[in-house]
């Protein structure tokens, strides 16, 4: 299988880069296709622990080819400083390709995302404030700064010089601030221009190369599939496609490349921002699983909400990316619970509904329906096989792949490397 997609099932930090970093071990090229420093993922390896936000997680393995696609908005000083990070912690990272495509933010978008958010007051989004939003909308309005902009010398000055003095009538006339100088915003980025450089180039041609050789690509998502723009709860979303759509447009490949789509999704759910959440626990047990699973943002450090699994959005996810397999995580993370619930279904006004509603109204009317299984309480964090685990946490994973109705190809149970246990044969 040379080409698998691997997509968040939920509203993102299912642990996607630790699955990643798990089938990166059997991949040659890594490719992050949307979202930009909004997103984290930590990956334990021997005991050290690794905090990315834009560069994949194949970037542990020295020989992989890492790509920062066209569809992620890429924010020039937060690459540099993970660039230098992985560096100074003695990690190869000449392997890394930029796309000439993905477009560029800017301090204005940073400066708008936090001063929409504050106009919002109590309907704001709960944005991670790393001016996403904002970027894709420059994107889409055909406004943006790509990195092949930025690198041209001689145009570079003139477009920062035209989209700058647009940003800066918003900013001073609508919300009354006044927005970056020129200059030293030209300097600033000229700089960066220089630093990105030896990285950049058509990654979508290099992907596309890639495959006809044979090499083995993974497309890493960001965010999840309840964020989608499209699909997500929508205003309560991000602004790219963490569905496995977006791996094609987001690194330039045809669907008819796409071997698999792995979705991926916790045991449980966590949600960090604003926005409907049929499952969430607000209780004791909610506090409980929060604090076991340290269920805190890495990119702003929020608490994360936290609920049971909810089978019923995981089918939706499914759905809307075709999910060849699951691959389940933070399993360890329910030990010690004497029962654990699965929702199966939403009942909607006294009916128990067949689509995924649309409006975020309708959604925050829908009622979980539970079944309760029984908990285990066994410390399986260092079984190898499947077969180990205990007998009630299989039920429990059989249970949620059959409401969800696709099969189980990889099940973590620990931070680290090697606490993955692969099912299927995915490579
Ligand atoms: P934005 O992507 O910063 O515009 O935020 C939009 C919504 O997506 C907010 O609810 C964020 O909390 C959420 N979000 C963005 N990135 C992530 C992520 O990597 N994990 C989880 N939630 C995220």
């Amino acid at each position: 299988m040379p080409a698998i997609v691997i997509v968040g099932a939920q509203y993102g930090d299912e642990g996607k880069g630790k699955i990643t970093d798990f089938l990166a071990s059997k991949a040659d090229v890594i490719v992050r296709y949307q979202g930009g420093s909004n997103a984290g993922h930590t990956v334990v390896v021997g005991g050290e622990e690794f905090r990315l936000h834009l560069i994949p997680s194949g970037i542990l393995y020295p020989e992989k080819i890492c790509i920062i696609g066209n569809g992620v908005v890429l924010d020039p000083p937060v690459l540099i400083e993970e660039i230098n990070y992985l560096k100074s912690r003695n990690k190869s990272v000449e392997n890394i390709r930029v796309s000439n495509r993905a477009h560029v933010i800017f301090p204005y978008h940073k400066m708008l995302d936090e001063l929409e958010e504050k106009r919002r007051g109590n309907s704001k989004i709960g944005t991670t404030l790393r001016g996403i939003g904002p970027a894709y909308m420059d994107k889409a309005a055909r406004a943006g700064v790509r990195v092949a902009d930025l690198l041209d010398e001689t145009g570079f000055p003139e477009i920062l010089r035209s989209r700058l003095k647009d940003k800066n009538e918003v900013l001073k006339n609508v919300y009354g601030v006044v927005g970056p100088d020129y200059s030293s915003l030209l300097e600033e980025y000229k700089r960066y221009a220089e630093f990105l450089r030896p990285f950049v180039c058509d990654t979508s041609a290099a992907i596309n190369r890639f495959l006809k050789e044979g090499k083995k690509v993974l497309f890493e998502g960001a965010q999840g599939s309840l964020l989608d723009v499209d699909h997500g709860t929508y205003p309560y979303v991000t602004s790219s496609h963490p569905t496995a759509g977006g791996a094609c447009i987001g690194a330039g490949v045809g669907p008819t490349l796409i071997d698999a789509v792995i979705g991926v999704a916790k045991a449980y759910t966590s949600r960090v921002g604003d926005g409907p959440f049929p499952t969430e626990l607000r209780g004791e047990i909610g506090n409980w699983i929060r604090e076991k699973g340290q269920e805190y943002g890495t990119t702003t450090g929020r608490p994360r909400r936290v609920g049971w699994f909810d089978a019923t959005m995981v089918r939706y996810a499914a759905q809307v990316s075709g999910f060849s397999s699951l691959a389940i995580t933070r399993l360890d993370t329910l030990s010690g619970l004497p029962k654990v619930n699965i929702c199966v279904a939403y009942r909607l006004r006294g009916r128990i509904i067949d689509e995924y509603p649309a409006r975020i109204e309708e959604l925050k009317e829908c009622e979980p329906v539970y079944e309760e299984l029984e908990g285990w309480s066994e410390d399986f964090s260092r079984l190898e096989e499947y077969d180990q685990l205990p007998d009630n946490a299989k039920a429990y994973l059989k249970r949620l792949s059959s409401a969800v109705g696709i099969p189980v190809s990889v099940v973590s149970i620990g931070r680290e490397r090697a606490q993955t246990i692969g099912i299927q044969r995915l490579f």
